[in-house]
Formats: C-alpha cells, sequence, structure tokens
C-alpha cells in the first residue's frame, strides 16, 4: 500500500460482475481495494482475479453495513471513487425475506455513503437495473420499448423496489449538494458470460435462477433439463424477449462511467442503460448455448413464471453517446465463454483438493 496512490473501492469485487469489472480496472491501470462480505461470492474469485491481471489487489472480508470497519479502509487507502455492486440480487428470495433486502442493500448503502461522505469521497458508480422499470407494458402500447432512461420506475418485488430507494437516495445527497457528489446510475438489463480467460465467471449458491446458468448446469450434467416458463408471449417463438450483454461489455461500462464522473468538473447525478439494444427470446438464448455446447440440450415448456414480463430490452443510446460506450460481443461470444468457464470450472471457484492463494 502506498499512502500517495489513489484507488477505486470496488464493493461486491468478489462478484460475478464485480470481479470481471475489477479486471478491467486493473488493466485500465486503477489501483483497486475490494471489500466484500462474501455472503454470495468466494475469496477464490479474487485471487483467480489476482492471478489474471498478475496484481496483488487488498482485499477486505467486510459488511458494508459495518460502518467502523468501512471506515478504516478509508483511512488506510486514499479513496478516489467507489464502484458499489454490494447487494443481495435474488428476485423470488427478496418476496420472502424482504427485510434482509432492504437491510443489506439499502442500508448497507447508506453506512458506505456516509463513511465516504466523513472521508470526503463523493464520487460513486452504482450499479442500478432494468428490474426498476418494472413492466413497461403497463404503457398499453410499445412506446418504453426499447426502454429508455426516462421510462417512469415501477418496480415489482422488494430486490427492484430497494434499487429504485438507493437511487433515489443518491439522487437527495447529490441535490443536497449538487457540486460536490457525482453520482452515476448504471442500469444493467441481462448480464450473461464469462471471462474468456475462462478463470471466472458466474457461480450460483444452490439451484440457479437464471436462465444461462440453469442451462450451463444442464450442460454440465449437474441438472436434468431446463425449464423453460412459458412459450404463449407475444413473440416470434412465444417466449420472453430480454437484452443479454456479455459481461464483459458490462465491465467496460463501469471504466467509461468512471472516465466520464472523472472529466466532469462540477458534481452530477445521471442515469445510464447498460445493454446491448437487441432483443433475444429464450429460445434464442437455448440454440445460441446449445450450438456453443454442440448438442441441443433437454428442456420442457412449463407454465409461466410470477411476474416475469414479455420484453426488456434496452434503448443504450444515451450510454452509446455519453460514455462513448457500446456492447460489442454477442450472444454466441457469451455462451462459448460461459461453456468454456462451466467446462474448466465444472462446479465453479471451488477446486477439490486445491486452493487459490493470495498473489504476493
Ligand atoms: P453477486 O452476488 O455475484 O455479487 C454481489 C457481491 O456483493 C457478492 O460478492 C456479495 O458477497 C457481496 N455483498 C452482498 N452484500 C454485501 C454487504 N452487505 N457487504 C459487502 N459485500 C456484500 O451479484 P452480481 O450479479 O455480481 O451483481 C452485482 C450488482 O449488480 C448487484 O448490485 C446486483 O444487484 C446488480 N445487478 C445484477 C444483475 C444480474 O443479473 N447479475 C442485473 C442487474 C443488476
Ligand atoms: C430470463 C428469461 C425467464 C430461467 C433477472 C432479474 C433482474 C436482473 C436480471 C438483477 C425469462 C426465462 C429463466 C429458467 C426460463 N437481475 N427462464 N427458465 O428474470 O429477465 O431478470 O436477472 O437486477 O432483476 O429479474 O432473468 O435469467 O431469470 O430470465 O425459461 O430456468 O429466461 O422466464 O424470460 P430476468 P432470468
Amino acid at each position: 500500500m502506498s499512502s500517495q496512490q489513489e484507488y477505486i473501492l470496488v464493493t461486491g469485487g468478489a462478484g460475478y460482475i464485480g470481479s470481471h469489472t475489477v479486471v478491467e480496472l486493473v488493466n485500465s491501470g486503477q489501483n483497486v481495494v475490494i471489500v466484500d462480505s462474501l455472503v454470495n461470492s468466494s475469496y477464490d474469485a479474487v485471487a483467480r482475479v489476482e492471478f489474471l491481471t498478475q496484481t496483488a489487489i487488498p482485499f477486505f472480508d467486510i459488511d458494508i453495513r459495518d460502518s467502523e470497519k468501512l471506515s478504516e479502509v478509508f483511512k488506510q487507502y486514499k479513496i478516489k471513487g467507489v464502484v458499489h455492486f454490494a447487494s443481495l440480487k435474488a428476485v423470488g428470495e427478496s418476496t420472502q425475506i424482504p427485510l434482509s433486502y432492504y437491510d443489506n442493500n439499502v442500508n448497507g448503502t447508506i453506512s458506505l455513503l456516509n463513511v465516504m461522505k466523513e472521508n470526503k469521497v463523493k464520487s460513486i458508480v452504482f450499479s442500478s437495473s432494468a428490474t426498476v422499470y418494472g413492466d413497461v407494458t403497463r404503457f398499453g402500447d410499445n412506446s418504453m420499448i426499447p426502454i429508455p432512461e426516462n421510462c417512469p420506475s415501477d418496480p415489482t418485488n422488494p430486490y427492484g423496489r430497494s434499487k429504485f430507494m438507493i437511487e433515489s437516495i443518491l439522487k437527495d445527497i447529490h441535490s443536497s449538494d449538487e457540486s460536490n457528489w457525482k453520482v452515476a446510475i448504471l442500469r444493467y438489463f441481462n448480464p450473461i458470460g464469462a471471462h474468456p480467460s475462462g478463470l471466472i465467471g458466474e457461480d450460483p449458491l444452490g439451484t440457479p435462477n437464471n436462465l444461462l446458468p440453469y442451462l450451463a448446469q444442464v450442460a454440465i450434467g449437474r441438472r436434468e433439463k431446463l425449464s423453460i416458463f412459458g412459450n404463449d408471449y407475444a413473440s416470434h417463438d412465444g417466449t420472453p424477449i430480454r437484452d443479454y450483454i456479455h459481461v464483459v461489455d458490462l465491465a467496460k461500462g463501469h471504466i467509461a462511467a468512471l472516465g466520464y464522473l472523472a472529466k466532469n468538473t462540477g458534481g452530477l447525478y445521471r442515469e445510464w442503460n447498460l445493454g446491448t439494444g437487441k432483443g433475444s427470446t429464450v429460445f434464442d438464448v437455448y440454440h445460441a448455448f446449445s450450438k456453443a455446447v454442440g448438442k441441443e440440450l433437454p428442456y420442457e415448456v412449463v407454465a409461466r413464471r410470477a411476474g416475469d414480463v414479455l420484453d426488456l430490452t434496452a434503448n443504450p443510446a444515451r450510454a452509446n453517446k455519453e460514455l462513448e460506450w457500446k456492447a460489442e460481443l454477442s450472444i454466441e461470444q457469451a455462451c462459448a465463454d460461459l461453456w468454456k468457464w462451466t467446462v474448466q470450472n465444472p462446479t465453479g471457484f471451488k477446486v477439490e483438493g486445491y486452493e487459490w492463494k493470495k498473489f504476493e
């Protein structure tokens, strides 16, 4: 550690999107310090990021709600900005244990913001979600598809509401001190894929909730078949449409947002969609992944999943223009990278009889 050097603090940096973003941050020349409670990740991800980047990355196993411990990190490292991923993220679980979601996500962010304020760090990139828009078909026509950032928010579950609350808190603190707080709200659509090295990827605990992690476990023999939740939607093949974005493209969006904040002399609050602008159905993704694996994977069509909507496709024009960022990678590439990660790590980060050591 050097007291002269400036660092980007990454909360949740051991997680799926966080770990990929740390790689891009280090590759773009930033010093990074990670804080993660490991509630939904393992230290192995950090060790692998260190190996990939050949860089030692300070890591603190801290819950961001622990303001005292978090404050010590700010005292030890000169933090110039924060990329804030730390959050619980399972929509279904959030309806079962909403208080835990509000406590972890909203109180966690308030704790982080207090510590940032005390330490005069007022630059933050926040992981929001397309889920804040809710069901955009409520407008009765297709006027909000693809979804622009000015589409009114109406999240339909506690997880989404926790994201909307945090966006509101960030907007309020910016309003209270407009010349100083720089806030970038990044609304991610559906992140998929893995690092092309096959060293880091998504490693869900328990049964995967999301389409591609589930399909990958079918392909590697950990699950019998994919359940496709309904084929009676108004799409070309009856399955819902999403904007699937390669996690490496998404990670690069954070570098672009930090660059935008850095070159802006005053304070700012701004939302950007991070998506491709291209919608794909469940069957489109199923076929792309089957092609990557080299065989048709078993599936059955079952009833619709509660809460699913027909179409969540981004209009990414604002990010394309203002952040000078554009998603470049196809779903085919994401599927190939996911399959590489899955084959190399059939049981995820934990490898029997091998422990990743901290890079020195
Ligand atoms: P993830 O669960 O893999 O990563 C989140 C990380 O935060 C984990 O490593 C977890 O251990 C850590 N964490 C959670 N609560 C914490 C706390 N109180 N203190 C410290 N660390 C804590 O999830 P991800 O997919 O990488 O998502 C990252 C962010 O992006 C989250 O904020 C999520 O809500 C948001 N997001 C994700 C998706 C998606 O589909 N993956 C889509 C939109 C938005
Ligand atoms: C995609 C499509 C399912 C699983 C979620 C969150 C959202 C955001 C991204 C965090 C849907 C279908 C899925 C399966 C299926 N996360 N599907 N069988 O629901 O679009 O978005 O992740 O912010 O908030 O809600 O993603 O991957 O769960 O589903 O048929 O086993 O795949 O019906 O059409 P979703 P998903």
